[in-house]
Formats: C-alpha cells, structure tokens, sequence
C-alpha cells in the first residue's frame, strides 16, 4: 500500500516532471533596530515561509497548514524548533555584540 502511495505521488499530478525544489533558511539578528525584533529566523520551502520565529514571540510557528500538521507525526516538533532558535538566539545576540566591539559601535 505505501508502495502504491509513493507511485501515485511519484505520476501525480504534483510530480508530473523531474522537479528542483529549494530550502531555505535565514536567521537575523540586529540591535537598536526600531520596531524590529533582535532576532528572526525564518525557514522557506520554494519562497515559501513555513516557519517563522522571533525573538518577541519566543515561538516557532508554522506559516503554512501542511507545516501544522506536522505534529501528527512528530508531537514536539514545535518545542523541539523553539528550543533550537532560542539557542541560535543567543548565539546571535552574542555575536553581534562581538562585532559592536570589534567596529567601535557603541549605539544600535
Ligand atoms: C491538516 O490537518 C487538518 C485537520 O486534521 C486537515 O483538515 C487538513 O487537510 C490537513 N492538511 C494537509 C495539507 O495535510
Ligand atoms: C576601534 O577602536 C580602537 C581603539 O581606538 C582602534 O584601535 C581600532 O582600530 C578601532 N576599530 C575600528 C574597526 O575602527
């Protein structure tokens, strides 16, 4: 049966050519920026976002239903990501203080 699934999604009509697909993921970390969190990472399926987590939330979240429904599968899968880029996070926040020293930027 699960054989069969694959086929299917293999001719479907989603799958009808050999395609290229793309994932991206981005972190942002930025200090003393107006209105704009310290931190973001977004994760995007062909430019398409289907993860988002700031520094103001404190969440991963899903951007898309089909990412939703991944804890059909994998319950903690929205801990499991929020952990990850707390921790990023902090590594971020740290690096830019680095680079605030190294270039003399005392402000933002
Ligand atoms: C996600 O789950 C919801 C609720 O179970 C369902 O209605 C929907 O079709 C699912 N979406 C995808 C893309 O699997
Ligand atoms: C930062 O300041 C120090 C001490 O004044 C200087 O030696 C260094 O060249 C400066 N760095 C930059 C990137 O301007």
């Amino acid at each position: 049966m699960l054989l069969f699934l694959l086929l299917l999604g293999i001719v479907g009509p989603h799958c009808t050519s050999a395609r290229t697909h793309s994932l991206k993921n981005f972190y942002t970390a930025s200090s003393g920026v107006p209105n704009f969190p310290e931190f973001v990472a977004v994760g995007l399926v062909d430019e398409v976002e289907m993860v988002h987590y700031d520094s103001n939330t404190k969440r991963a979240e899903p951007k898309q239903d089909w990412m939703s429904n991944i804890t059909d599968e994998v319950p903690d899968y929205w801990e499991e990501q929020t952990q990850i880029a707390l921790g990023a996070q902090q590594g971020f926040k740290v690096n830019i203080e680095t680079a605030k020293q190294r270039f003399n930027q005392t402000g933002g």
